[in-house]
Formats: C-alpha cells, structure tokens, sequence
C-alpha cells in the first residue's frame, strides 16, 4: 500500500513504525497533531494527496525537532499556527466581487472578492503572485415568514448581516516558516468577525493542509470563477 492511502485512512501504525526514529520519537499521528491537522472537527489530512516524497518531507521537518516534543508546542509549530494576514484596510476598496455562492447548510451567501493583484495575474494566465488578497464575505440569508432563504433576482439568496469574513494573503516570505508538506508557497489564512478583528484562536495549519490539492490554481479553489471574471467582457 503506498504510504499517501496510508495517511489518507489515517492509518498511521506502519507509518509511526518507519518514521519514529526520523520524527524524533513522535508517532505519525502526535506529529499531524502538533501541526494542526487534527484541530477541530475537520480531519484536514483527508485533504491531502500524500506521495511517499511528501512522507519524507514530513520525516525530515519532524526529524529536526527535539524528542519528546508531541507534549510542548515548539516555537515553529506556534510560528505556523499564527496567521500574518489582517484584515485589508479600505476592504473592498481595490477588490472585485467575482462569484456568490448560497451556502445551504448555514443559509449563509458567500460573496468572494479577489484584490487587483491577484485579478491582474489571473487575467495574465499568471499563477497568483505575493500582493494577492482573497476575501469571502459571509452574510446571512435574509429568511421569509417560512424559515427559509428569500430567492434574490440574481439566483442568490438575498443578504441580511455580515456573519463574518474568511481571507487569505499572500506576501513575501510568509511561507517559510511553514513545513514543506502544508505549505501553500507564500499565502496564509485568517478569519475574522463581523467586526473585522482576527480570530487568533484559529489554527492555519488547518487551512493551509486544505487548500493544498488546489496548488496548481494558485491554491484557490475558486479560480476558474475568478478566470471567468478577469475575461468576461
Ligand atoms: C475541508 C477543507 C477546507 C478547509 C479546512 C478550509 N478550506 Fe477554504 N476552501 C475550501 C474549499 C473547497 C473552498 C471552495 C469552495 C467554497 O467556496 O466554499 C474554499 C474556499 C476558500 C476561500 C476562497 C478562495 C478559494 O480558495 O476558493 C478562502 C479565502 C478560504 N477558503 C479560506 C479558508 C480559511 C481561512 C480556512 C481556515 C480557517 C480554510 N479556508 C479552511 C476548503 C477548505
């Protein structure tokens, strides 16, 4: 069985046996854990594509950390758990709305803006590029007299508050405190409230680990409705 449907079951005993040594003494499984994976009710590792090279990777993050350190949070893994993105000042001065989506599980309409930036490269059949700023509004459904989202001309739902925003920025350096595995070249992943401030609760790792079967789209799973927005005419 190659190592990547090992991983993907979480089966991680034959992993944890192979790998301890060069992890440090840390199980397959401590060693997700301290990165995030497990953070939460998302069990992100599902996410990922794992190939014995991204094993390896992993290994050889791991292998540099102290013994016994599944028990403290070592410096690099809260480095990586701690987003650098805020919230975009003048937000949504210089961004494009390019695709609402009406989220039926939490009657909840996401409005997705992507800053010039990123729009530009998209345009340019570039992948996106440091300076790129994605943000999803979410928004709650406006709810008629039976409970349920009220239909808006455009075939979304028609919108009530602002529940809260999801962001992810990309800059300069801001991957390379992130192992290998998870990195997401230089993006980081915030949330934020209605009131724009960062919920710094929030573990990235968990973000990054599922954006990355997006890599060939610049990490954006969205990216063919922003390609759509940068050619319609
Ligand atoms: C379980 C996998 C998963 C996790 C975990 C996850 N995302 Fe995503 N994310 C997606 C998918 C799939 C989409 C596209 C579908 C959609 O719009 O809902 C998306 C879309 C986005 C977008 C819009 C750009 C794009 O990629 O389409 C942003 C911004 C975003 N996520 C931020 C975050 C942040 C911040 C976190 C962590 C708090 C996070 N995501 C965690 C799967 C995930």
């Amino acid at each position: 069985m190659k190592a990547s449907v090992i991983v993907a079951q979480l089966s991680t005993s034959v992993l944890s046996q192979s790998n301890r040594t060069a992890r440090g003494g840390l199980s397959a499984t401590q060693a997700l854990e301290q990165a995030g994976f497990f953070a939460g009710k998302v069990h992100a590792a599902h996410c990922l594509a794992l190939s014995d090279a991204d094993i390896d990777n992993l290994s050889a993050f791991w292998a540099g950390q102290p013994a016994g350190s599944d028990t403290t949070v070592t410096p690099e893994i809260a480095a990586v758990k701690k987003s650098k993105m805020t919230f975009p000042k003048d937000f949504p001065k210089g961004f494009t709305l390019y695709a609402s989506v009406n989220k039926e599980d939490q009657a909840t309409v996401a409005q997705q803006y992507v800053n010039s930036v990123g729009l530009a490269a998209v345009k340019a059949g570039k992948p996106m590029p440091d300076g790129s700023v994605i943000v999803v509004v979410n928004l709650a459904a406006k709810l008629g007299a039976d409970k349920k989202p009220i239909a808006g001309k455009d075939g979304n739902w028609q919108t009530d508050t602002i529940k809260g925003y999801e962001g992810m920025e990309a800059r300069a350096g801001w991957g390379k405190d992130v192992p290998e595995l998870i990195r997401n070249v230089n993006w980081n992943y915030a949330l934020f409230g209605a009131d724009k401030a960062p919920k710094t609760e929030v573990n990235q790792a968990i973000c990054l680990a599922c954006h990355v079967p997006a890599a060939k789209n610049s990490y954006v799973f969205s990216f063919a409705k922003i390609q759509a927005k940068a050619t319609a005419k």
